[in-house]
């Protein structure tokens, strides 16, 4: 998502300065292309020849420039305008204050109000500080202008005390910039994304029921994947142990059925993505109490649910993209081929879960993306593929 973006990166006076030249080279590893723009404070922290060298870039700290012969005086504006984001991390008090309040005395605060980027600020103090009144208020200030801001870490801080002030791990930076970034320009923008995850259970009596591994990470990394993208995304899932992703909308159901009902309400949804391991069959009869081993039968008829796929192809409406998986032991390809004509998909992820780092429960996943003209593997991590696939089914 980073990867050809412009990231102005301001560091303001804070200890966490020194961990903004680590942010730097991330954001390049992530493919970016960095500026780096520092208040006077935080050159006491860190050189301006770190950033310049690593970023291979002059660093602005005043509006003027220090070369009194140059006619650059509109810096601010420049950078600004060349930023495709704006990250201001570490962000102390003082420069959050400034920035609530529009003072523009520095090329960092400066730039802020020429961006026409967004803007992400990541506050980092004394836990103290953090909880201030005033910070608070700058806080919630700065949010209403629509700048964003990614909450400090809590642990030990420079004053050795513990709290909450801390610069989020980089990962965290990065998800949130990428996330914004790909909100304002994803090809999903504007469009409403139905992801199922996880898988059902069919209760034969209070006590038991049919179900299968399905931990839901892979149906999770496509509802997380297509937020990145700027989709709007409801996430229908069955009962998982995973952390939810935060930021997208969820709705937990139990059964095949639940399922069921729960998609035909978001069935004229702009993408359909079937992750759930759905289960095939359903007891016919559920008892409501437990069933003792004496009384009970040792076989339990079954009925077929629903197919809810081939339900949603056959209720396809004009434009709208049908995504489902196919799960195979074996002949994969030929299977998911069959999967995706019948239930009338455009995209079938095909996993085998004979292959080493594929299906359920573990973190990777090995695919096979399919279309009826197309046929194309990815691996990774289940969110590196997530990734992988929604970009080729939607960037052109
Ligand atoms: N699916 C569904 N409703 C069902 C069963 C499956 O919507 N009752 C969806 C799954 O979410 C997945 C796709 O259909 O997107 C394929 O699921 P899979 O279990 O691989 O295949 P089945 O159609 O169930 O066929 P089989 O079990 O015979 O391989």
């Amino acid at each position: 998502m980073l990867s050809g973006k412009r990231i102005v990166l301001g560091v303001t006076g804070g200890i966490a300065a020194y961990k903004a030249v680590f942010l730097l080279r991330e954001f390049q590893k992530a493919g970016a292309e960095v500026r780096v723009t520092m208040t006077p404070s935080a050159t006491r922290f860190v050189g301006l020849e770190t950033f310049a060298s690593l970023s291979q870039h002059e660093v602005a700290v005043e509006i003027f420039p220090d070369d009194t012969q140059s006619t650059d005086w509109t810096r601010h504006i420049n950078w600004g305008e060349w930023a495709d984001l704006f990250v201001i991390a570490p962000c102390t008090a003082n420069t959050l204050s400034k920035i609530a309040s529009g003072i523009s005395d520095n090329m960092l605060t400066s730039t802020v109000l020429a961006a026409r980027s967004p803007i992400l600020i990541c506050p980092t103090m004394d836990g103290e500080m953090y909880e201030s009144p005033t910070v608070t208020e700058n806080l919630k200030k700065v949010q209403e202008f629509g700048y964003h801001v990614l909450e400090p870490a809590s642990g030990f801080l420079a004053s050795g005390l513990e709290g909450k002030g801390r610069l989020p791990e980089f990962e965290d930076i990065l998800d949130k910039a990428s996330e914004i970034i790909g909100s304002i320009e994803g090809p999903l923008k504007g469009k409403k994304v139905v992801v199922t995850a996880g898988p059902t259970r069919e209760f034969i009596d209070p006590v038991r029921f049919i179900s299968n591994p399905s931990s839901g990470k892979m149906g999770f990394a496509m509802a997380e994947a297509a937020k990145r993208l700027g989709a709007e995304v409801k996430l229908v899932h069955g009962p998982v142990s995973v952390p939810k992703p935060e930021g997208i909308h969820t709705t937990s159901i139990t059964s095949a059925a639940e399922l069921f009902e729960t998609v035909k309400t978001h069935a004229d949804a702009d993408v359909i993505i079937m992750a759930a391991a759905v289960s095939d069959f359903t007891p016919s009869k559920t008892y409501s109490h437990k069933v003792k081993k004496e009384s009970g039968s040792s076989s339990i008829e079954l009925s077929k649910t629903t197919d809810i796929l081939a339900w949603l192809g056959e209720n396809k409406k004009s434009d709208q993209v049908l995504i489902g998986f196919a799960m195979e032991t074996e002949d994969l390809i030929k299977n998911a081929a069959k999967k995706l004509s019948k239930k009338n998909a455009d995209w079938i992820i095909a996993n085998s879960i004979s292959t080493e780092g594929a299906g359920f429960e573990v973190d990777t996943n090995h695919v096979h993306l399919i279309s009826k003209d197309s046929e194309t593997e990815f691996s990774g991590t289940k969110q590196e593929v997530a990734e992988l696939i929604l970009g080729k089914i939607f960037r052109k």
